[in-house]
Parts: C-alpha cells; sequence; structure tokens
C-alpha cells in the first residue's frame, strides 16, 4: 500500500515509502538525527492538529521503520549490480573451477583487481587488468593507496550496539583485526631476540650510536629514530583518545588516490597501533592479482616500513609495495627521509 512497517508483525506504525525516501536524501547530505527529524514531525503534526497518541512518541518506531527501510534499498542495489555482473561474464570458454554465482573466470582466477575493489574505484582497480600497465617505467605502481587514522570518530562505551545490517561493509571485522594483532606481536617476541644480538653485533662493529643501514631500509637507523621522535611529538595529543570511555577510539582508513574508501578499520586502543594498518594492507592484497604493484602513503610510512623489515610483517606482499609519505607530513620528516619518501620525489 506504499507503506513501510515498523515491525514485521502487528506494527503500530507505518510510514510512507515517499516521506522515507525524503529522509534517506536528506541524511545523506547532513548529520542524521532521526530523534530531531520525529520531534519536529510530531510538532508539525501538532500545528495541523493531529496528536500523536502514545507517550512514547513516533521516534523509535521511525527509526525501525527507516532502518529497514535503508536496508531495503540497500539490498536491491546489491541485487541489482549482482544481476549485472552475471550478465556481464563473458562466454564459457574457461571452466570454471568455482562455480560460485557472483564470480566470473577471470575474477576468480586473480588476473586482476576483485570485483569488490573495481566497484569501489573503477579508475583504480577496473582498468584492463595488469597486461596493459607494462608499458610503464618499473618504477610506476599499478594503483595508489593512503591511510591515516581519525581520532575524532569515537563511540561511546556502553552505547547500544546498532541495530543488525546485513548489507555489505568496508569495515574490516574484529576478527581479522585480532588475527593480525597477535601476529604481530608473536612476530615481535620471536624475532627480538635475534634483532638484539644482530644490533649488538652491528654497533660493535660500527662503534657509534647505531647510524647504520638495517636491512632492506635506505635511510640509516638514526635517521629513521628522528622521524619517530618528531612523529611521536607531533601527535602527543591523540594519546589522549581514552579507553575508558570509548569503546571505539576512532577508524582507520585505507584510500585509493581518487578518495574512495577502500576499508576501514575499527580502532579500540588509545594510539594508532601498527597493527590497524597492516591489516588494512593486508586486506587489500587480498583482493589483488600477485603481481600488482602499490604505491603506499602514509604520514609515518618510513616507520612502518622499517618495522615490516625489521620483524617480518606482510612479507609476502612487501616487494609489491613502495612506501611513501603523505604529503602533508612528509616536510616533518628528516631530510634524508624526505629522500626516499617525499611523494614528489
Ligand atoms: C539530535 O537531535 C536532538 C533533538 O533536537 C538533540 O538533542 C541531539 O543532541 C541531536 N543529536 C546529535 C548527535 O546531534
Ligand atoms: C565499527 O564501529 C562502528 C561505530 O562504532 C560500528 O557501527 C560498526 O558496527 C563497527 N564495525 C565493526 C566491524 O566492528
Ligand atoms: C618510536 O619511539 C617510541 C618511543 O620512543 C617507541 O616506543 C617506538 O617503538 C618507536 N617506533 C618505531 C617504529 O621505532
Amino acid at each position: 500500500m506504499g507503506y513501510f512497517p515498523c515491525a514485521p508483525l502487528g506494527p503500530s506504525l507505518a510510514v510512507s515509502l515517499q516521506l522515507l525516501s525524503l529522509v534517506r536524501q536528506l541524511f545523506m547530505r547532513m548529520p542524521p538525527n532521526t530523534s530531531a527529524w520525529c520531534e519536529s514531525f510530531e510538532a508539525y503534526l501538532a500545528g495541523m492538529g493531529y496528536r500523536v497518541d502514545t507517550k512514547e512518541g513516533i521516534c523509535r518506531r521511525f527509526s525501525n521503520a527507516y532502518h529497514w527501510y535503508c536496508i531495503l534499498e540497500i539490498s536491491l542495489d546489491e541485487h541489482v549490480q549482482q544481476q549485472l555482473q552475471r550478465s556481464a561474464c563473458p562466454p564459457l570458454d574457461i571452466p570454471l573451477a568455482d562455480p560460485s554465482p557472483s564470480h566470473c573466470s577471470p575474477y576468480s582466477s586473480k588476473m586482476r583487481p576483485s570485483e569488490y575493489l573495481q566497484q569501489h574505484c573503477p579508475l583504480c582497480f577496473g582498468g584492463h587488468g595488469r597486461e596493459s600497465n607494462n608499458q610503464q617505467s618499473s618504477a610506476d605502481v599499478d594503483a595508489i593507496v593512503c591511510i591515516d587514522a581519525c581520532f575524532t570518530q569515537k563511540c561511546r562505551s556502553g552505547q547500544l550496539d546498532d541495530p543488525v545490517n546485513p548489507t555489505a561493509t568496508v569495515f574490516l571485522s574484529p576478527e581479522d583485526i585480532h588475527a593480525m594483532e597477535s601476529e604481530v606481536d608473536g612476530l615481535r617476541k620471536s624475532k627480538s631476540s635475534i634483532n638484539r644480538r644482530r644490533d649488538q653485533a652491528s654497533k660493535r662493529n660500527h662503534g657509534d650510536e647505531g647510524d647504520v643501514f638495517e636491512e632492506g631500509m635506505k635511510i640509516t637507523a638514526s635517521v629513521l629514530k628522528g622521524c619517530n621522535e618528531s612523529f611521536t611529538a607531533a601527535d602527543e595529543r591523540h594519546q589522549k583518545a581514552s579507553t575508558q570511555f570509548f569503546s571505539d577510539t576512532g577508524v582507520m582508513a585505507l584510500l585509493c588516490h581518487h578518495d574512495h574508501v577502500i576499508h576501514l578499520a575499527n580502532m579500540t586502543s588509545a594510539e594508532e597501533k601498527q597493527h590497524y594498518a597492516l591489516a588494512l594492507i593486508k586486506a587489500l592484497f587480498g583482493h589483488l592479482p600477485s603481481d600488482f604493484h602499490i604505491g603506499l602513503l602514509y604520514d609515518i610510512g618510513c616507520q612502518l616500513e622499517q618495522s615490516c623489515r625489521k620483524w617480518g610483517f606482510l612479507k609476502p606482499f612487501l616487494p609489491h609495495i613502495s612506501f611513501a609519505i603523505s604529503v602533508f607530513h612528509t616536510f616533518g620528516h628528516q631530510w634524508p627521509c624526505q629522500l626516499f619518501y617525499h611523494p614528489q620525489k
């Protein structure tokens, strides 16, 4: 009848689909606030002589209707996309190993970036696969992505969970993030004694304060130390994201260089710990063909590369990553560091 109910059984409120569509458009363009919307609506109705007759008002029921209406709309889009992909599949000249409906053979054989990446940024990942890029010089990367954390996007502890939302998400699952955290801790523990011995040996050989090139690095350990110090100083206020008051202390994002979100990770620690960035990078490579080369911009790209080489993080992907420092931050780094990590150099 053109109305969306607030509950699947015995609804006591139903909202016009046109109104829901209007609210959805509005909430895409301003901070969504259903209680403000409902209060205004009740006042508007009251002004026309209609009274909402229950004490609780319409807000809770309206929110339910609105939430599931949005999920219906998103599911519809997803369904249409799936159907389009299925019909866009080329004729099956290669026998399909995995005849799952959402995958065409060229994608599942990992010749190209995944369907997910192609949808999130056709410009970066939708091209004609790797072959067409081979004319470029080897210094060129196939795509550039960047990572940064935002500590203003917090979530208060003890707040009610979001309502069930079965639609596709760009957020990494908490399990993936925890898995990376334990991998990082494990590698740090198992390698710390080896690294300490090597550090002592190199100090003995070179005499001074460890001004040496660590394995695989183009800048010396002392320069990296300087970068770390200035970064920590600049970022000290971020440490104040209290885990006491917030369950999510912020969000870390991986975007392509057209500013399209590829993945997000909820942060639950007070500092910008490395495993969030590592989990995002790992998730990205899960969608890429094995010969794809990524340029990675990060505020502390030099530190991240050092950690990866030192502790063995992201080992299979390291040859496919060129680290650099995001351009707003790069001038805060040591000069020798800028020579290698400044994106314009
Ligand atoms: C939403 O609107 C209500 C009522 O106008 C207001 O009290 C509340 O602070 C708003 N919430 C946010 C997150 O802005
Ligand atoms: C991430 O945090 C947001 C805001 O707190 C929440 O809505 C979302 O469900 C969380 N996602 C995951 C995967 O934990
Ligand atoms: C940077 O310095 C801090 C404190 O001095 C230290 O805890 C941290 O491990 C250093 N980070 C790297 C990547 O070396």
